[in-house]
């Protein structure tokens, strides 16, 4: 028991001690895992999350993973993130809530995107789905009308709609543009289902294939709000991001980028994932 104890202790120690010790982690070691989840594999920067630490990305773009399911949280929205092209830097996604159709569960909330971040791409049209009405029903055709368990009976029209139309609550959603969806309900929850693409517009301060070709990672700076080139032995400043092949970059001494930058360290990370 005693021993166990020993063993134990002793072997934490020596964890502590390796995921500390710089001579055991270089700094590019740091954001080299990449984000993998059922069918969404290989993403990097600018997205942490799992196995990526919170410095690896901006953020407002961390991934989870819950039963393959990948899920990003957008403006206290969750959606469920069904493709990522680091290539077209493009994401698509779907609401979490009508993934299993029309009627959510929870209350009602809009697709609301932070547009210094995103950006929608082209080809899409907003669909507005009314709640909890009543007289207004009885102009709509019926293949326009829905009814919920929760959030009473309702209807959609095409485009963002400002006005209620003598209904509780309204939600916009965008959907791909075409006419189609308005057949009927069913369509437009296959429509919802399919997502939409977001273009995500992030400084990524030159870091790209010249940081992972000369063997770096790219990570972000917190306090720059920027992408920075991790080397082996620090991040690169240089104007094009680019390690040194012989592996010692540091442009930067240690002591300087943990008080210069705001990029947290694994020390600090470390015990902030306490
Ligand atoms: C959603 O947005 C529309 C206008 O764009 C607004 O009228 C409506 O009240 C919003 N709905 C919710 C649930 O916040
Ligand atoms: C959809 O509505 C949003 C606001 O909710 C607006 O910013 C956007 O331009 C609309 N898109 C289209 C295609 O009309």
């Amino acid at each position: 028991m005693k021993n166990n104890f020993l063993t134990f202790f002793s072997s934490s120690l020596f964890l502590i001690i390796l995921n500390i010790s710089p001579s055991f982690c270089t700094y590019k070691d740091y954001c080299s895992a990449v984000f993998n989840c059922g069918e969404i594999v290989d993403v990097g920067f600018p997205f942490w999350g799992k196995d990526r630490p919170p410095s690896c990305g901006v953020p407002d773009l961390k991934l989870t993973c819950d039963n393959n399911v990948v899920r990003i949280d957008i403006m206290q929205v969750k959606y469920r993130v069904l493709q990522v092209d680091e290539r077209t830097k493009t994401l698509r996604i779907a609401r979490d809530d009508y993934f299993e159709g029309i009627c959510p569960e929870d209350h009602l909330k809009n697709t609301t995107l932070d547009p210094n971040l995103f950006e929608i791409s082209n080809g899409y049209v907003n669909l507005t789905l009314l709640y909890g009405c009543h007289s207004s029903l009885l102009v709509v055709p019926s293949h326009l009308r829905f009814g919920c368990p929760i959030h009473g009976d309702g209807f959609v029209k095409l485009g963002e709609e400002m006005g209620l139309w003598g209904c509780k609550a309204s939600v916009v959603v965008p959907v791909r543009g075409d006419e189609g969806i308005l057949v009927g309900v069913l369509k437009m929850e296959e429509a919802i289902r399919e997502g939409f693409e977001l273009k995500w517009k992030v400084d990524d301060g030159g870091c790209g294939s010249d940081c992972t070709d000369s063997g770096g990672f790219c990570g972000y700076d917190l306090k720059l709000r920027r992408g920075v080139c991790l080397c082996e032995s620090g991040f690169s400043s240089s104007p094009v991001e680019v390690c040194r092949r012989d592996g010692g970059v540091a442009t930067h001494d240690s002591s300087a980028f943990a008080a210069n930058s705001g990029l947290v360290l694994p020390l600090l990370s470390s015990t902030a994932r306490l």
